[in-house]
């Protein structure tokens, strides 16, 4: 057997939550291209079209559904459309989140709403994306792949206002050992990778600053961002059989930033 083959998706599905945003995009279109079928779901109706429109285009299958992934009747409507048009639900990949840099407080006053709306983009969404999708794993008895999106900032302090995302990122590492830990007995394997900055509409208007990059991309052992593709090698490994006996990993894509501090 050729060992290239254990990264296949041929016949799985991955419903991608944030599958219109700039890193779920781009990891939706990989697993298309390694052979699975996608559900992009995001609350931007128009831009999980676009992304199944082009997974459809480079010849691959996928639908997509407009949803608010902290609402659980949404998800579950997202998991059961899967199943209706595909049979069957592999993959969860969570990529709803960010938000850090637009709402930057003091952390003696951080406020609760603000502390609210990041702890739901990024925690709450990544919890009942995967409820919905491990609770229709766990049914049908195939087992599963559960990928969370971690950052960084879930193992680094940051000297701006970042209390309520290094909260929710923390969170998302521990729940991926959690879940690693409750869902080894139905054969589903939940891995998260921590990327540092990665080169995205979201966090533009930092990059642009070339004082910010400079100070950044200084810091990083490899020196540049990341870009969405340094993230697909990861996501498609933790996606497939190649890492069958890979659980609860929290594997950083960082250019070494994590390995100086
Ligand atoms: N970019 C980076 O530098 C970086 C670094 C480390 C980790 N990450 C993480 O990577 C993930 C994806 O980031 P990204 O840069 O791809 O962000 P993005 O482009 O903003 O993508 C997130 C997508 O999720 C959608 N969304 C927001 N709330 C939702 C909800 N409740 N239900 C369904 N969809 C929702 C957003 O729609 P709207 O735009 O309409 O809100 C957007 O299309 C986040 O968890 C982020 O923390 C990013």
């Amino acid at each position: 057997m050729n060992p290239l083959d254990a990264f296949r998706l041929d016949g799985r599905v991955a419903f991608v939550s944030g599958g219109g945003g700039a890193i779920g995009a781009a990891l939706a279109e990989a697993m298309a291209a390694a052979g699975a079928s996608i559900v992009a779901a995001d609350l931007d109706e128009g831009r999980a079209g676009e992304t199944a429109e082009r997974v459809r285009a480079a010849g691959g299958q996928a639908i997509s559904f407009g949803a608010d992934i902290t609402r659980e009747a949404d998800a579950e409507r997202v998991v059961a459309g899967a199943i209706d048009r595909f049979g069957r639900l592999d993959i969860v990949v969570n990529a709803v989140g960010g938000g850090a840099g637009r709402v930057l407080f003091e952390a003696q006053d951080y406020p609760r709403d603000a502390w609210d709306w990041i702890m739901e983009l990024n925690l709450r969404s990544t919890l009942i994306g995967t409820q919905a999708a491990a609770r229709a794993m766990i049914r049908a008895g195939n087992g599963g792949r559960v990928i969370n999106i971690s950052s960084v900032r879930a193992l680094l302090g940051i000297n701006a206002g970042y209390s309520a995302y290094v909260a929710a990122k923390g969170a998302i590492s521990s729940l991926t050992r959690q879940w690693a830990t409750e869902w080894a007995k139905h054969g589903i394997t939940v891995n998260a990778i921590s990327p540092t900055f990665v080169d995205t509409p979201q966090v533009a208007s930092l990059l642009a600053d070339p004082e910010f990059t400079a100070n950044l991309v200084n810091r990083v052992p490899l020196r540049r961002v990341g870009q969405t593709d340094d993230l697909v090698g990861a996501v498609i490994f933790f996606a497939s059989d190649a890492s069958s006996f890979v659980t609860g990993q929290i594997l950083g894509i960082d250019g070494g930033l994590t390995a100086t501090q």
